[in-house]
């Protein structure tokens, strides 16, 4: 009898300290990104941050850090894979450590809109590729979108042609550099946080980003000329450390998940409108021109970039390219 009641209340004593321990100390989440706040990631970010301690007050404590301001890009997976960040939603072209399957985004005109791009991550395809990194502890919670990148440079682009010679700042992405050398420039990797300056002081001649990152990041001031090019994707996936995730408790976890469904949404819903006011801030700003491709001039630039894929298709897989390209007829 002493003993069943020894043992009951030193169960329940151990229950309350656990749930005193519960109490006082939510499970902090930090999620690290490298852009601004005004832009598709950065309000998802934030978005993600309040419906959490909205609904699970106490429970967690979502930090934000922006603007590269905890880690890079150089340095968010290696933080993520070591626990120093729980959350980061890198973009599609900083993968290929990790698959070579997730190249598939870059490859340049192989979607003709972000409805397109839409369809595909949604497709069993798109949603397989978010558990494709499980053996390396990532896996991938949603698909964010920014959008469709355009090309920045001191030199007006209409043509392949023009881009010939010029030194353009690319993703940590071996498509991406592929893309650029098909039309004779020169790509060079650098980690976002640099290219405002990279641009600025001239080691680079030109970019591609999709709108809402050239306006935060001020790009449209140290760059002449934007090309309304439309030639590739810029979007996210949100990943977590997966035995951080796979530990978290269950009903945590599953609020999480339904939390992140509704961000996802919500992102997606706005991405193009910040994107289309980022663009009209742009050219109310008139510090550059804005060009529109004919379509004859678009045309050549696929031409031009399209034999990428062919280097690639090895790696990514033919199958995949044809599930992504099929999205473009539904
Ligand atoms: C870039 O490096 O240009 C982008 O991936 C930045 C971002 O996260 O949108």
């Amino acid at each position: 009898m002493f003993n069943l009641t020894a043992k009951a209340l030193a169960c329940a004593l151990s229950l309350a300290i656990a749930g005193m321990a519960q109490a006082a100390e939510p499970i902090v989440i930090k999620f690290s990104h490298v852009v601004a706040e005004n832009t598709p990631k950065g309000q998802g970010a934030l978005l993600f941050k309040k419906l959490a301690e909205e609904r699970l007050p106490g429970q967690v404590k979502v930090e934000v850090y922006a603007n590269s301001s905890l880690f890079g890009d150089g340095k968010e997976m290696e933080a993520l894979l070591l626990g120093d960040v729980q959350l980061i939603a890198p973009s599609l072209a900083k993968f290929e450590q990790y698959t070579k399957q997730l190249q598939v985004f870059d490859l340049p005109f192989l979607f003709d809109d972000i409805a397109a791009v839409d369809r595909f991550q949604q497709s069993a395809a798109g949603q397989g590729l978010l558990k494709s990194m499980e053996s390396k502890n990532i896996t991938g919670l949603a698909y964010w979108h920014n959008g469709m990148k355009q090309l920045s440079a001191n030199k007006a682009l209409y043509e392949p042609k023009d881009a010939r010679g010029l030194k353009f700042r690319v993703q940590a992405s071996a498509v991406l550099e592929e893309q650029f050398k098909a039309v004779r420039a020169n790509p060079r990797k650098m980690s976002f946080a640099e290219v405002y300056q990279g641009l600025q002081t001239g080691v680079v001649n030109g970019a591609e980003n999709p709108w809402s990152n050239i306006y935060s990041q001020k790009m449209h001031e140290v760059q002449k000329f934007i090309t309304e090019s439309d030639h590739g994707v810029l979007d996210y996936m949100l990943i977590t450390n997966t035995s951080f995730w796979n530990g978290l408790p269950a009903e945590v976890r599953s609020e999480l998940e339904k939390i992140n469904v509704e961000v996802a949404a919500e992102v997606n819903k706005q991405a193009d409108a910040l994107n289309q006011e980022a663009k009209q801030s742009i050219v109310d700003a008139k510090s550059s021109e804005i060009i529109q491709l004919t379509p004859e001039q678009r045309g050549k630039w696929r031409d031009a970039m399209k034999p990428v894929w062919k280097k690639f298709e090895g790696d990514i897989g033919a199958d995949l390219i044809k599930a992504a390209e099929a999205a473009n007829q539904q």
